[in-house]
């Protein structure tokens, strides 16, 4: 029996390094006892080998394994290092068991994979800073206490120190310390709760949150799924939970008896277009990108010098939908490579999301403009144009079956949702979309490139980068060799 154990920081090398070795060695999954730091099981350790192994060759797995193994490394299950060289084990003589759904061992540490990432975005939406700045020190700090279902922290590390880049930080867990003084972020094991001093600007994050609570949307089921209790003890807002559950139904009350609002009758004549313009394509030998290129379902194509398909690879789990080409996509023929696809490019890879591992495409597929002198300007595209290439659109989506769909703007959003509601007030959430699946909904980039000033960029940007960012685990970075697909 071989021993190994894995450290809490550094966990994923760690264990990819441990099970290159004990791979090479052919040591049989049986054969090893795997001991998470912190975790231990005071197995009875009576003839065990503990191994210090040297990876020897090059082993070949595909990426989604190691994508999926760099999350699930961060699970709380003491069990997951066996299950992922279990599986891994398993992966030489089925080389194509990624892609097997029905597989039990692969379907419990996507299971796995997905509570991590799920931790992982409750830990950037929960985490909570109160001010220490030291008198006479002239970058500001502040700490916070955190809880994690898993061990999220380092997976988020990059994450804070983008986001709060211009601040000394630390983020204290039960087992993780993460800390950054300007430099790079620092981990070190979890300490015992700080002492955090009572903040000032509390009282106004709370004001808005009260204000922000529309009791007439009140779901306590959701709200506790969004917001779980066990974050609550963390969270200065908790505290006015149940007063405003409480007086909900008062409030709810008093805002019916109050004047109506309708909605623009815009927005009903345009999910009604979207709703009966369902894609009843069917491949007639040509494929669907020569059958796109050869539409003149709507006048959009007069103009434009030709239509602009999606890219990427037709399996990937996150779609993403701008809204038309602009004037160097209609040029070149390839969506997104012009000034707000390249920003786009490089947000979303700050953010950990690899293009190339996405399949990006946008509502409209011909370029909408009007000239003047010798450039042409960019013309939003109507409702009736974007339900006309929403043909295209679902025929895309019913190729590619995404697992998520990321809506970069309005246009996206009101093709894959029906809904034209503001984009601003919906961005970082999940919507159902027309599809029947999940639609993540954010900023276009090139509404960064419009911002009146540089703090309204900077706070669009680290919107638009927080989304990016949501949707990286299903497109991530990958250190060459082919990107990650459909497991
Ligand atoms: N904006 C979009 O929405 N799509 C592109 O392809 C380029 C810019």
């Amino acid at each position: 029996m071989r021993q190994v154990s894995v450290p809490l920081i550094g966990a994923a090398g760690a264990w990819r390094e441990a099970a290159r070795g004990l791979l090479a060695a052919g040591v049989p999954p049986g054969d090893v006892l795997w001991n998470a730091e912190g975790q231990q099981e005071a197995p009875d350790l009576f003839g065990t080998e503990v191994s210090a192994l040297v990876p020897t060759g090059d082993i070949t797995v595909p990426r989604s394994f190691v994508a999926l193994a760099n999350s699930v490394c961060f699970h709380s299950d003491p069990q997951r290092y066996a299950r992922l060289y279990a599986l891994l084990w398993r992966l030489r003589a089925a080389p194509h068991l990624m892609s097997n759904r029905a597989d039990p061992d692969l379907a419990k540490l996507r299971q796995m994979e997905k509570a991590v990432h799920r931790c992982r975005h409750k830990m950037r939406a929960f985490v909570r800073f109160r001010e220490i700045t030291a008198p006479g020190t002239n970058r500001r700090s502040f700490a916070a206490w955190f809880e994690p279902t898993h061990y999220t922290l380092e997976m988020n590390a990059a994450f804070f120190r983008d986001r709060f880049a211009d601040m000394n930080w630390r983020i204290v867990t039960p087992d993780v310390t993460a800390i950054y003084d300007g430099a790079d972020v620092r981990l070190e094991p979890g300490q015992d709760p700080p002492h955090l001093p009572e903040d000032a600007s509390e009282e106004l994050w709370l004001t808005y949150f009260r204000s922000i609570f529309n009791p007439a949307r009140l779901k306590v089921s959701a709200m506790t799924s969004e917001m779980p209790r066990k974050y609550w003890k963390n969270l200065p807002e908790a505290a006015a939970i149940p007063d405003m559950i409480a007086g909900a139904p008062a409030r709810a009350r008093a805002m019916a008896a109050a004047a109506p609002t309708l909605p623009p009758v815009r927005a009903a004549r345009a999910q009604a277009q979207l709703a009966a313009h369902k894609s009843a394509w069917t491949d007639g030998g040509a494929g669907l990108e020569a059958d796109i290129r050869a539409c003149t379902r709507c006048p959009l194509h007069c103009h434009a010098t030709q239509a602009v398909c999606g890219e990427g690879p037709e399996d990937a789990r996150l779609m993403i939908v701008g809204e038309q080409p602009g004037d160097q996509e209609d040029l070149a023929g390839r969506p997104f490579v012009g000034p707000a696809g390249q920003l786009f490019t490089r947000l979303a890879g700050q953010a950990g999301l690899d293009r190339e591992a996405a399949y990006l495409t946008n509502a409209v597929k011909h370029f909408k403009h009007i000239p003047r002198g010798r450039r042409r300007i960019h013309q939003r595209p109507d409702a009736g144009e974007v339900a006309h290439c929403k043909w295209w659109l679902d025929a895309e989506i019913a190729r590619t079956q995404p697992d998520l769909i990321l809506a970069m703007g309005a246009t996206a959003a009101l093709a894959l949702t029906g809904s034209g509601a503001r984009i601003t007030a919906r961005r970082g959430r999940i919507e159902r979309g027309l599809a029947g699946r999940d639609v993540l909904l954010t900023l276009h980039p090139s509404y960064l490139l419009r911002q009146p000033n540089e703090a309204a960029r900077a706070r669009a940007t680290d919107d638009f980068r927080a989304d990016m960012a949501q949707a990286a685990g299903l497109a991530p970075m990958s250190l060459g060799g082919p990107s990650p697909k459909r497991s």
